[in-house]
């Protein structure tokens, strides 16, 4: 099939080089005339696992980037959004989308085809119908289930890992204003035949998404509650604690020659110094206004949502427990991305942590092995960075905020040293006792 997708960030990219993998021709749309040129170039803009070679492969084959979002619709069988959904502080900011819908809307008006517009983007429950919809139909002034399609597709994909996850996806959501929308987007995913579909209304498939991602935010703010409070209590470990409530059945499967799999839902029942990410603090703060503004107010959300603001400090409040005075300290944080295998630092816990440390006065070294260059955009100028996890251990204290596995060396690279730091661990990832001195969340 032709497809065109517009936006080429984690989401768009990952997903149009995945369509083209597939054997789709892809057509993939940007304003930013640089990712446009590095895509053509098969360069990747972002880090993601296997995306640099899905690129090298079908760049300038299967794959092209434009800035020409109406020559794309045009020659393209249906046109995904993934463009950006911020919050604003009050809502979603859907400004990135109504503007997409109108270019769309505006290249809709030549087509002679049945097309189908897609929304990929995560938009809170009503939006396909009651935004997008109307926008396409303005612009195009032609008739949505008459003239072209509709339709929602739910992007589920972590980053660090989005290439796998696309190809191989748990469930596919196809949600759509009428038969033929559903049924280009089943075309579009025919080769994953062994995947299980849901076919619903856009409402529906909009609602799945963010039933999915507050779910994820709702353990982990749980799980840091719990360790918050073992915290205060003394001589009880929250990683001990977990590691028990995972043994339950409902969490860890028993299989008949007594072999245990934990389910992957036991990596959010951790704790840690807070979620970060372009998805779980945006979603769950969208929904939960969206709730509000709809007459449906969700306290348990919003004290998901409040824990996880407040959870950041607890490492400054850790690290006080044995510093009070963090003035002239050498202080290194181990990790500035959300997460570990990807680059994005978007609302990354290490934000506010290394911003209080300077407030405190303390002399900042930071170290991640890919996140560095998005990290020095958004950190003070005053943050002195480094290229070797070796040498932020040099410090008072160092922070690991990121569960990257290179810090799974910090044990042997600390037993080397004659004046270990002190490690904060702020993702539960080493053993204590694997460390000269060592503190965590929730012990
Ligand atoms: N990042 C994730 O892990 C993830 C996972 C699932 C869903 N989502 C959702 O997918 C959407 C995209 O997320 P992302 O992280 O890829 O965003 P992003 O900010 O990385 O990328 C958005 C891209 O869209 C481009 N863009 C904006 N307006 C445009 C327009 N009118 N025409 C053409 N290009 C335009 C921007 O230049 C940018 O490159 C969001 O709604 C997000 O919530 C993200």
């Amino acid at each position: 099939m032709r497809i065109c997708v517009v936006g080429t960030g984690y989401v768009g990219l990952v997903s149009g080089a995945c369509f083209a993998e597939i054997g789709h021709d892809c057509i993939c749309v940007d304003l930013d005339v640089s990712k446009v040129e590095r895509i053509n170039r098969g360069e990747a803009p972002i880090h993601e696992a296997g995306l640099a070679d899905l690129l090298a492969r079908h760049a300038g084959a299967r794959l092209r980037a434009t800035t020409d979002l109406a020559a794309a619709v045009r020659d393209s069988d249906l046109t995904f959004i993934a463009v950006g959904t911020p919050f604003d502080g009050q809502r979603i900011d859907l400004s990135q989308v109504i503007q997409a819908a109108r270019a769309i809307g505006a290249a809709l008006r030549d087509k002679r085809d049945y097309h189908a517009v897609i929304v990929k983007s995560t938009v809170v429950p009503g939006t396909t119908d009651d935004v997008v919809r109307p926008e396409l139909e303005h612009a195009s002034r032609k008739r949505a289930g008459v003239d072209f399609g509709v339709g929602m597709n739910p992007e589920f994909l972590t980053e660090g890992v989005a290439v796998r996850d696309f190809m191989q996806p748990d469930r596919l959501v196809l949600g759509g204003i009428d038969e033929r929308t559903i049924r280009l987007q089943r075309a579009v995913y025919a080769p994953f035949a062994a995947t299980p579909v849901l076919e619903t209304n856009n409402k529906t498939a909009e609602m799945i998404k963010y039933a999915s991602n507050a779910v994820l935010a709702t353990l982990i703010s749980y799980s840091n509650e719990i360790a918050n409070l073992c915290s205060a209590l003394g001589g009880v470990d929250v990683a001990d604690v977990m590691r028990g409530v995972h043994l339950a059945r409902y969490f860890t499967t028993r299989l008949p020659d007594g072999a245990r799999i934990p389910a992957g839902i036991t990596s959010f029942l951790w704790a840690g110094c807070g979620y970060g990410g372009s998805c779980l603090p945006k979603d769950t703060q969208a929904l939960a206004a969206h709730g509000a503004a709809h007459g449906a107010p969700m306290p348990l959300l919003e004290a998901v949502i409040e824990t996880n603001r407040r959870q950041p400090a607890r490492m400054i409040a850790l690290l006080q427990r044995h510093f009070p005075c963090l003035a002239g300290l050498r202080i290194s944080v181990l990790g500035v991305a959300f997460k570990e295998d990807t680059d994005d630092v978007r609302d990354s816990p290490a934000l506010p942590i290394v911003r209080a440390l300077l407030q405190h006065g303390a002399r900042v070294t930071a170290y991640d092995p890919v996140a560095r260059v998005n990290g020095q955009r958004l950190l003070p100028p005053e943050v002195t960075w480094v290229e070797e996890l070796e040498q932020a251990l040099a410090a008072d204290a160092v922070l690991l905020l990121t569960r990257w596995r290179q810090f799974e060396r910090l044990p042997a690279l600390l037993a080397a040293r004659a004046d270990p730091p002190l490690v904060v661990d702020g993702r539960r990832m080493l053993a204590p006792a694997s460390v000269p001195r060592y503190d965590g969340i929730g012990r």
